[in-house]
């Protein structure tokens, strides 16, 4: 009996062993497709989206998004969003990036198509970013605040009140279009001194 449980469990070591030197000898050999115009397979795709996952699920603050919902913060997030978002995740001009398809895994459209997970998710992944996908962390070009007040507006964006809307619109036509007056109308009388050259 003794001798068959050895057995087994040199067995198992062997096949981990051996998985390991033909993943290696795989990778080895540069047949792996890392370009981004291949999709990741099915088996890699599933195990990577577990994983982003958990350690969101385990990671992300619990807690409620801080940003009062009014004009004036809303605007602040829909110009940080233009600035460092659309690029990639679609804009006032164009709801789906040109890139919506340039990258594997894609890019989520947020703007066309608005995520229903917590903000405390979206804020974390925002803040920390995925790694290995196009998702960078904002942790050092933006302060937690700024990225609580982008969510609330990607969450609130299917919806604006028409002034955040055209303040949204203006931000994308370029820096100097009417700075002026945009957020001339938020509620608490705040002026937001958030512009697109500010980082
Ligand atoms: C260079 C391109 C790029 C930029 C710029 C970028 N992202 Fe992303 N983002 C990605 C990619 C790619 C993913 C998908 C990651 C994955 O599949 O796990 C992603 C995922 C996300 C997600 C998860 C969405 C979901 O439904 O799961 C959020 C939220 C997000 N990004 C927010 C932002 C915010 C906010 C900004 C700006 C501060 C931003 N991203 C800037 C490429 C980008």
């Amino acid at each position: 009996m003794k001798r068959f449980v050895g057995g087994v469990i040199v067995g198992i070591i062997a096949t981990i062993v051996l998985g390991f030197c033909g993943v290696y000898l795989y990778l080895y050999t540069g047949a792996f497709p890392v370009g981004a115009d291949n999709p990741p397979g099915k088996l890699e795709r599933s195990m990577a989206n577990m994983a982003v996952d958990q350690a969101v699920g385990s990671n992300a603050p619990k807690q409620e998004n801080p940003t009062q919902i009014n004009s004036a913060n809303l605007i602040e997030g829909a110009r940080e969003y233009e600035e460092h978002c659309s690029f990639c995740h679609g804009g006032a001009k164009s709801k789906t990036s040109p890139l919506a398809h340039s990258f594997n895994p894609p890019v989520p459209q947020i703007i066309n198509r608005v995520p229903h997970d917590d903000d405390s998710d979206l804020f974390w992944i925002t803040k920390h970013g995925i790694r290995m996908t196009g998702m960078p962390t904002w942790d050092k070009h933006l302060t937690d605040e700024e990225i609580w007040k982008i969510i609330a507006f990607v969450k609130h964006s299917n919806a604006l009140p028409p002034d955040v809307q055209a303040a949204w619109q203006q931000a994308a036509e370029g820096p100097k279009s009417g700075e002026a007056h945009v957020g001339d109308h938020d509620e608490s009388g705040e002026q937001s001194h958030s512009s697109a050259n500010q980082h």
